[in-house]
């Protein structure tokens, strides 16, 4: 059976979706308000949607129903045509936007009708390494110096060589300590483990591996990222109380401690497309200058295999 992909002519409003979510949150950059400046990239996130001719369906979103008044779970988007499911984080780092620090993005996934993994808004922990290597060189299950060593091994260097990125938290003492055991590097990130986990698929970051927990949509958003470049993903999610455990029984997983592989969470080419909001390692972030406003969008499209660097600049 063939999948079934978006038509290309997407990928451009794709791109306008994105550029408008982070123009409106970069009016909100370094103050102080990650409320103010979630609200405005979801406002115009929204409302350019909302222009399209999709058919589109939330499956990722800001939320369920009850507890997000726009873009929740279940929402429809659009003035009509193809049926769509639609991944979303208006803006990916809110605190990072609120204090103006690196990182903050607008980022958005495309794919077929029922093909993206209805992910609770739970923690999913997450392994990820970028395309060229065999298949099964990481393994959530095994340790996270196990998992340095073989991409060592596969990539022809030494563990020392190796440099995984990881969410500074608490949570992950341990994951850090086993990496640096055997000799690895540890690039910390305060927050954004969407990008983080893209980095390693692009060798100028010089990371080679994610490993940690982070958002569970922010993992169906690093996977659609994924499938365009070819990297590898293993994602399982985690449950912290029953209230947790109903949301997933609410979206239809049934199998709770299931380890999900990227084509599992993303099951149909996509159309990934991410727009910086402040300066990033992947992305620029959004300027004001000579009267113009200056955006940069990452967009990808699995069906084709292009990766398209968008620069855009606009009187205002
Ligand atoms: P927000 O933009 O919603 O603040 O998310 C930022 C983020 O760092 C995500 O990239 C990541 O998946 C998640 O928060 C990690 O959660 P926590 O801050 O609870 O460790």
């Amino acid at each position: 059976m063939t999948t079934p992909s978006l038509d290309r002519a997407l990928v451009l409003d794709a791109v306008r979706v994105t550029e408008a979510a982070a123009i409106a949150s970069w009016k909100m950059v370094g103050r102080g308000d990650e409320k103010a400046a979630d609200q405005a990239a979801v406002d115009a996130m929204r409302n350019a949607l909302n222009e399209l001719n999709i058919d589109g369906e939330i499956v990722i979103g800001e939320g369920e129903r009850d507890e997000a008044p726009m873009l929740y779970i279940g929402e429809k988007v659009g003035k009509g045509g193809p049926a769509i499911d639609i991944a979303l984080d208006p803006l990916e780092g809110t605190t990072l936007t609120a204090k103006a620090m690196a990182n903050a993005c607008a980022v958005m996934a495309w794919a077929p009708k029922g093909s993206l993994l209805n992910a609770p808004d739970t923690y999913m922990d997450k392994i990820a390494c970028g395309p060229g290597l065999p298949a099964g060189v990481i393994d959530l299950d095994k340790s996270p110096a196990e998992n340095v060593q073989s991409i060592a091994k596969a990539k022809g260097v030494d563990a020392a060589d190796i440099t995984v990125c990881v969410l500074d938290r608490p949570r992950h003492a341990e994951i850090i300590a086993s990496i640096r055991s055997v000799g690895a590097r540890v690039y910390l990130i305060t927050d954004g483990d969407v990008a983080g986990v893209i980095n390693t698929a692009d060798p100028e970051t010089g990371v080679d591996l994610y490993i940690g927990s982070g958002g569970a949509p922010e993992g169906v958003l690093a996977c659609a990222a994924l499938k365009c470049v070819g990297g590898q993903f293993q994602g399982r999610l985690v449950f912290r109380n029953n209230d947790e455990r109903a949301r997933a029984a609410r979206w239809g997983i049934t199998e709770l401690d299931k380890k999900y592989t990227l084509d599992e969470i993303v099951r149909a080419d996509a159309i990934f497309a991410a727009t910086g909001v402040t300066n990033g390692a992947l992305l620029d972030g959004v300027v004001y200058k000579d009267g113009h406003v200056h955006t940069h969008t990452l967009v990808m499209n699995s069906s084709t295999r292009t990766v398209r660097d968008v620069r855009m600049k606009r009187k205002i």
